[in-house]
């Protein structure tokens, strides 16, 4: 029978490390484009160059990462040192017959949101116009250019580097007709009375974008996904109140359609997203 990837890393490395730190090695990893992402051990340290290489030849990538502190900050940073290969990391990654291209060096990139960019994908049409408050390098504007194709996708981002690689990635997935690119915080760059759908795909304080999200909306109507991260045994009374409150100070009225777990965030907290109508 043929090894798993996972046997057989931990096979070729029994050769270079003691069977107890074999064992606490990471049987998970990202794999972006043809870069590696792990979250080794402090233990393995010493070993890093070995375990990056043995990764990258049977996981089959150009460079391998590791996570040394998590994503970080408003622009959602990964923090990572470079333990193999090439130190030009940009890489192009492809899901549900899109392109993203960037670095995962500099640009964060969740595997754990793929069922979430697989239901944007769908969830659109081409009678919407569309704003994405937070589009980062097109995780979600950019599935739904490409499936739903609707009339208009404005695609709000503030990070630099982030807006250089949605701009190229809205070239190379042939959607310049759909995304127009917005550089900036959304609070100042997003359209106003457009937008039939928003997006809100951040995590930590989304609530203080929602008076932004509302003026996007067409005659104050529409659909809004909400994301942030809150206890489970919170979901769905706490955010549906504070939504509901940011809604009375616009005097608008909201209506929770459904409402999704992403992703497990830690444990007891997960990263949720709440479809919501706005009337
Ligand atoms: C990384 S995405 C979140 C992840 C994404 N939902 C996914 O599926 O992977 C969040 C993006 O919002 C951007 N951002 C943060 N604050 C912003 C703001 N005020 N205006 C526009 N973009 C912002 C960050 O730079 C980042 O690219």
């Amino acid at each position: 029978m043929v090894d798993k990837p996972f046997e057989l890393i931990k096979k070729i490395l029994t050769k270079h490390i003691s069977e107890v730190l074999v064992e606490k090695l990471p049987d998970k990893w990202e794999k972006i484009g043809d870069v590696l992402i792990i979250s080794l051990p402090k233990i393995l340290n010493i070993y890093k160059e070995v375990i990056g290489i043995t990764y990258a030849n049977i996981l089959d990538c150009k460079s391998v990462l590791n996570d040394i502190g998590g994503i970080i900050g408003e622009f959602r940073t990964p923090s990572v040192e470079i333990i193999y290969g090439t130190h030009n990391t940009e890489t192009v990654h492809k899901e549900n017959g899109v392109r993203y291209k960037l670095d995962p060096k500099r640009i964060m990139f969740s595997s754990g949101n793929m069922s979430e960019r697989i239901r944007m994908s769908n969830i659109s049409n081409n009678n919407e116009t569309v704003v994405d408050l937070f589009a980062g390098i097109g995780y979600f504007t950019l599935p739904m250019a490409v499936h739903s194709k609707p009339k208009k996708i404005f695609a709000c981002e503030k990070n630099p580097i982030s807006y250089n690689y949605l701009c190229e990635n809205i070239t190379i997935n042939n959607v310049t007709s759909i995304v127009e690119p917005l550089k900036g915080d959304s609070r100042e760059v997003s359209p106003e009375n457009v937008a039939n759908r928003v997006i809100m795909g951040y995590i930590g304080d989304t609530n203080k974008f929602l008076r932004p999200a509302f003026r996007c909306l067409s005659n104050n109507t529409g659909i809004i996904h909400f994301h942030d991260k809150y206890p489970d045994e919170v979901v769905p009374d706490k955010p549906l109140k504070i939504i509901e409150k940011e809604a009375k100070k616009e005097n608008l009225d909201i209506k929770l359609l459904k409402y999704n777990s992403v992703k497990s965030y830690a444990p007891g907290i997960s990263h949720y997203v709440f479809d919501f109508e706005v009337k």
